[in-house]
């Protein structure tokens, strides 16, 4: 994560650990090793790390390792929540302040939920847009998701300190077979769209009060142009859940695969060109603002405001 080589392990009792991924003594990756009792032990030697990143048992020392001059390997906070192991990777070691987000109806009777993962080839921001961009829907989705034929949509964009969402206030179904299965003929969709800092996104797609459908993506950055991406997806269909599932779980990895090679490419060909060169346009929604998120800039206090986009 963010370059750091993290190793991540589970005690027998349950606990957690997260170590820099580097032994102290000879530097092999502790990756290599092997949960024992009393922690994680390296596959050279055998030097055997708690959670805390303290080495509690060197094999080969007569009298134990003794407490004052045990060796360490950095420790980041960890949290388990929901099903994830979130870690903190402080500057300086501070401890986090607060929990991550809440992934939404997670749980809940009659909501279905799964993650899926992929490492994009491509930066936070180049993946936290795609998942929030409309109009690729219709070239890059054509025929999955959406068809090339586009229609006008009034969108409202509200914003504040760390986040900023599109309400899409007219938006017709898609004229696909997600479309119909998605929304009764006639009936009205409530469609928005939400950045929030640092990288996590949200979509909420909601047709009636039981058909309501969230797909939330937390961005994790591997690298420069390398992003490990775990997206939630979660949605209560009537009475009709385990069996809407078994079409739109697979419908999601495709759509979702489709966006690791448009990101992939976009991240070869900007290579190629050496450095990006972006344009920001009225149709790109919230393409802006993100943009403003993730370069420092608050948005608290700023207007609504409204538009019209063709998707
Ligand atoms: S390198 Fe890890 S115990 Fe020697
Ligand atoms: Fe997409």
């Amino acid at each position: 994560m963010l370059g750091e080589q993290l190793v991540l392990f589970r005690m027998r009792d349950g606990q957690v650990g997260a170590l820099a991924n580097r032994c102290a003594h000879r530097n092999l990756a502790l990756s290599r090793g092997k949960v024992s009792a009393d922690g994680l032990s390296c596959a050279y030697h055998g030097w055997t790390y708690d959670p805390s990143g303290t080495c509690v048992h060197v094999p080969a020392a007569c009298n134990g390792c003794s407490p004052q001059a045990r060796p360490r390997v950095r420790s980041y906070p960890v949290c388990e929540k929901q099903g994830l192991v979130w870690v903190y990777l402080s500057a300086k070691g501070e401890e986090p302040e607060g929990e991550p987000l809440d992934f939404p109806f997670h749980g809940q009777s009659r909501w279905q939920h799964w993650f899926m993962e992929r490492v994009f080839e491509g930066d936070a921001f180049n993946c936290a847009e795609n998942f929030l961009d409309c109009p690729h829907t219709n070239h890059v989705h054509k025929g999955l998701f959406r068809t090339e034929n586009t229609r006008e949509n009034e969108v409202e964009i509200t914003s504040g300190q760390d986040w900023v969402q599109a309400e899409f206030l007219n938006e017709k179904r898609m004229d696909t077979l997600l479309g119909r299965i998605l929304c009764p003929k006639g009936g009205k969709m409530r469609h928005t769209d939400r950045f929030i800092l640092p990288y996590v996104t949200r979509v909420e797609y909601r047709t009636h009060e039981t058909r309501h459908f969230v797909v939330m993506s937390q961005c994790t950055p591997i690298g420069d142009d390398q992003t490990r991406v775990f997206t939630y997806m979660a949605f209560r269909f009537d009475g009709w859940g385990p069996l809407l599932r078994l079409f739109y779980q697979p419908f999601a990895h495709r759509v979702l695969d489709q966006d690791v090679e448009v990101i992939r490419w976009q991240t070869e060909d900007i290579r190629r060109f050496g450095s990006r060169s972006f344009v920001f346009h009225e149709s790109d929604a919230i393409a802006r603002e993100m943009h403003a998120l993730v370069s420092g800039r608050s948005l608290e206090g700023k207007e609504s405001r409204r538009k019209k986009i063709r998707f």
